[in-house]
């Protein structure tokens, strides 16, 4: 199982000793969540701390945004030293453009798409994109109970993209808990976002959570 800690679930004013206590861990990569109260009724990660992780963490870093207008962003991070950039679906009417101008940049492209979202609209999209970030909750905030029907959607996305031949990375947010992660891995998944009740539940270290959860720990797949 390979994991990616959501720093939105992070404690806010203790996020540098965070990520140091993540980099030290065998996770994929950070998950940082942007949201600009319009996209979702959350504003969290804002452009300057983003940035800032971007250049002390030493584990790779995931943007996922969840902001209206996806191609501004685009020239803010694309010095960042951010791997990759994702960007929803449902936020633009023009994704081949914002991907094209991601893959410019040199990061890899993401595609986030909410539960509601057929998987059949990232069809189109696969010779351009790396990754999908498929929400198994409604984007916005964190401690969300997983909507079960999203399971199918991981299967036939990976079939989708074994058919045309694609290395897509899937990646899944919201809601994973040490019972529903397996299904998800079964059902083709790679990476699991991991927050409230996984590497940051209360009780124990970030160190202590996150060996009682990933017994198999594998390396990112960057
Ligand atoms: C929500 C975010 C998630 C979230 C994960 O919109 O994209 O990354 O923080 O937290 P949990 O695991 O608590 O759902
Ligand atoms: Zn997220």
């Amino acid at each position: 199982m390979q994991f990616a800690p959501s720093l939105f679930c992070a404690d806010p004013l203790n996020l540098e000793r965070d990520i140091r206590a993540l980099d030290a861990l065998a996770i994929s990569w950070h998950h940082v969540d942007i949201m600009d109260g319009h996209f979702v009724p959350n504003l969290a990660i804002g452009i300057e701390t983003a940035l800032a992780i971007c250049k002390n963490a030493k584990k790779p870093v995931y943007l996922h945004l969840m902001v209206e207008r996806p191609s501004d962003y685009v020239p803010i991070f694309a010095k960042s030293g951010a791997a990759a950039f994702t960007f929803h679906l449902e936020s633009t009417f023009n994704p081949f453009r914002v991907a094209s101008l991601v893959k410019e940049t040199g990061m890899k492209c993401g595609v986030a798409i909410n539960p509601i979202t057929p998987v059949e609209r990232i069809k189109p999209l696969l010779s351009i994109i790396d990754l999908v970030t498929i929400m198994t909750i409604e984007p916005g905030f964190s401690g969300q109970k997983f909507i079960p029907t999203t399971l199918d959607k991981i299967k036939d996305l990976r079939k989708l993209a074994d058919d045309a031949g694609s290395k897509l990375v899937i990646e899944i947010d919201g809601g994973i808990t040490p019972e529903n992660a397996p299904r998800c891995i079964d059902s083709g998944a790679d990476v699991l976002v991991g927050g409230t009740f996984t590497i940051f539940q209360k009780g124990g270290s970030l160190e202590e959570n996150f060996n009682k959860i990933i017994p198999d720990k594998k390396s990112s797949v960057f």
